[in-house]
């Protein structure tokens, strides 16, 4: 989504903010802005398009020591440079950047009147005007502007009438402070700030920063004050570099027998063959009374969350269910006393997860969180939860993030398991199929080769299949959701058995079916689905961690990950079709770190 930096100290504020607005770029990048405020009068510009378009307008730098800047994601209004913030009243004494929807936009333009000229779509706008409209004291004038809007905002405001003072304020999209001597820093994402600083705050709902250099202020919009110390960040693993790889959804991809190794780090337990999860504040007595598990997450996340599902109920056998979230806060849902409730989230910030969090909580609901990005909004909110430790996830493509998810669902796995039925023996040979996960990660990385052939001999398809049962399920659908968001290939996945029920009628030999074979008791029933597809002239590709001989015969290609026990076998299959997909990107020429239409970290509803 949209993307925030806000600087204000000793330094020239433009070099700061383009550095900020690039790491930012991620989140949403149709158009991108500056404000300054140069020589008591406020300098904006802005521009359509990607980061490269705002910097070429800017070859002659703006000076000034306090900006803010912005990418947007468009919500209201097309791409344009009308509609990129900065947003500005009609003098240009306030400027304005705006994360979020203010839904009662129409009321608030009916109360300025029909004086007001607009020189954009956007709801954000409004804000700049009220400003203008209200005047008088900065602070007071923007408490009593917020006070009038409904919806969400993540924003930073400058007025030329205080030069070296920027207000941030936040309701339901996030902002993070940076503080640092004699400068201040604001940013809706770490991204931005880690460059400068690891003392950081991040506002809650309902709070608004005056900053000035050096120095900051937090309160709520009563006006009373928030009492906020800085928490230091371990930035050891905040790598935002590409290392040298041509994309950061290929380092992402092939950091993965590290990334794994860091959500294992210090979690396997082999004293008592369990794992440990110092987080999760529940007690031994509290995880056997769990009766009943519910699963929320969105896109990737809820495939991650899928999979978990499979995990725990085959090892601990307690009844899971894993649900969009937005659809199951909009139902109205039945929270239980002795149901656990995990929200799953890479970025920590997605709008319907934390909604859904919010529901649960709201009716007494336990809920657990597995968080990549470290102090987050869903991280400090939940009432425990497992960090992946991935470090941070820059391409849109959720892969490294993912992967985590799932070996964080195998630890907690096995912790339930343990805590009812599993023995020892069967505890301690989890561990070492764990163990083993990073290093068998890297035996599926050298298949890199026959995968791009693959994706290279079926890039022209229109429309291609993935296919699992069980536990292969969930690695379809996330088969099918990487090819389709970086290579615009139609994809759709199915449960192998739900095939001849309908979707086999679009089988033809331009469909190409990736099926997913994990060497299981259902392994022959899929091969069956193989024969039907075969029977229809589809290519198949099958990925499999079997070595059985009928696979072989019937596939046009066979890649075939390490054999592993059933928790880490999803993993690996999963990784081979970041791979498909992302090769089939690369030889279509697609952007594949910034794929069109997404934006990562979606924090409107
Ligand atoms: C797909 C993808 C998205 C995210 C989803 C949830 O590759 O990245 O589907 O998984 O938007 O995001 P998080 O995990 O940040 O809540």
């Amino acid at each position: 989504m949209c993307g925030i930096i806000a600087y204000t100290g000793t330094q020239q504020a433009l070099p700061v903010l383009l550095d900020g607005l690039k790491r930012l770029e991620y989140r949403g990048y149709d158009s991108t802005g500056v404000s300054l405020i140069s020589r008591k009068r406020i300098k904006t510009v802005k521009a359509a398009g990607k980061l490269n378009v705002l910097e070429s307008k800017l070859d002659t730098p703006v000076s000034g020591h306090c900006g803010i800047g912005h990418t947007r994601w468009a919500t209201h209004g097309a791409p344009t440079d009308e509609n990129a913030h900065p947003h500005y009243d009609a003098d240009h004494r306030y400027a304005v950047v705006h994360n979020g929807i203010i839904e009662n936009v129409d009321a608030l333009k009916a109360k300025l009147g029909k004086k007001v000229t607009y020189t954009s779509e956007t709801d954000s706008e409004v804000i700049a005007h009220l400003l203008a409209q209200h005047g008088g004291d900065f602070v007071d004038a923007l408490r009593d502007v917020l006070l009038q809007i409904t919806g969400t905002y993540g924003l930073a405001v400058i007025d030329k009438e205080h030069p070296d003072t920027i207000i941030v304020a936040r309701n339901g999209s996030p902002v993070i402070l940076g503080i640092k001597d004699d400068e201040m820093l604001a940013a809706s994402d770490m991204s931005a700030l880690s460059r400068y600083t690891n003392q950081v705050i991040h506002l809650d709902d309902g709070e608004i920063a005056v900053l000035k250099p050096g120095h900051f202020e937090v309160s709520r919009l009563d006006s009373t004050v928030s009492e906020k110390q800085a928490i230091t960040l371990n930035l050891q693993n905040a790598n935002y570099d590409r290392g040298g790889h041509p994309h950061y959804l290929y380092k992402e991809i092939v950091d993965q027998p590290d990334t794994v190794r860091q959500t294992l780090s210090g979690r396997l337990d082999e004293r008592f063959s369990t794992a440990h999860l110092g987080g999760l504040n529940l007690s031994a007595r509290d995880l056997i009374g769990i009766k009943r598990i519910t699963i929320l997450g969105c896109g990737s996340a809820l495939y991650a969350g899928m999979a978990g599902a499979n995990m725990i109920e085959t090892l601990a056998r307690i009844p899971v269910n894993a649900e969009p979230a937005a659809e199951f806060r909009y139902r109205n849902p039945v929270i239980e006393q002795d149901s656990l409730y995990i929200v799953v989230s890479q970025s920590g910030e997605t709008f319907d997860t934390l909604a859904a969090l919010r529901e649960v909580q709201r009716k007494g609901g336990f809920v657990l969180g597995i968080v990549n990005s470290v102090g987050s909004t869903i991280a400090r909110e939940v009432d425990g939860g497992i960090y992946m430790h991935a470090g941070p996830e820059v391409s849109v493509a959720s892969t490294k993030a993912y992967t985590s998810m799932l070996t964080a669902f195998s630890l907690l796995a096995l912790l339930l398991g343990r805590s009812r039925d599993v023995s020892p023996q069967k505890g301690n040979s989890i561990i070492n199929e764990l163990k083993a996960l990073p290093e068998k990660i890297s035996q599926v990385l050298t298949l890199e080769t026959d995968i791009a052939k693959i994706a290279n001999k079926y890039k022209k398809s229109a429309s291609a299949f993935f296919i699992g049962r069980t536990s292969g399920f969930p690695v379809a659908l996330e088969g099918a959701q990487k090819l389709k968001e970086i290579s615009y290939i139609h994809a759709e996945a199915y449960p192998a058995s739900e095939l001849k029920h309908g979707p086999l009628a679009l089988v033809t030999k331009k469909t190409p079916c990736v099926v997913i074979l994990p060497d299981d008791e259902l392994l022959l029933k899929t091969v069956s689905s193989m024969e039907e597809i075969k029977a229809r002239g589809g290519p198949v590709i099958a990925v499999t961690s079997s070595d059985s001989k009928r696979i072989d015969k019937l596939a046009d290609a066979v890649l075939r990950v390490p054999a592993s026990g059933t928790l880490t076998q999803p993993v690996l299959m999963g990784i081979v079709l970041q791979l498909l997909a992302y090769h089939s990107a690369v030889s279509l020429g697609r952007d594949v770190d910034q794929p069109r239409n997404l934006a990562k970290s979606v924090t409107v509803e």
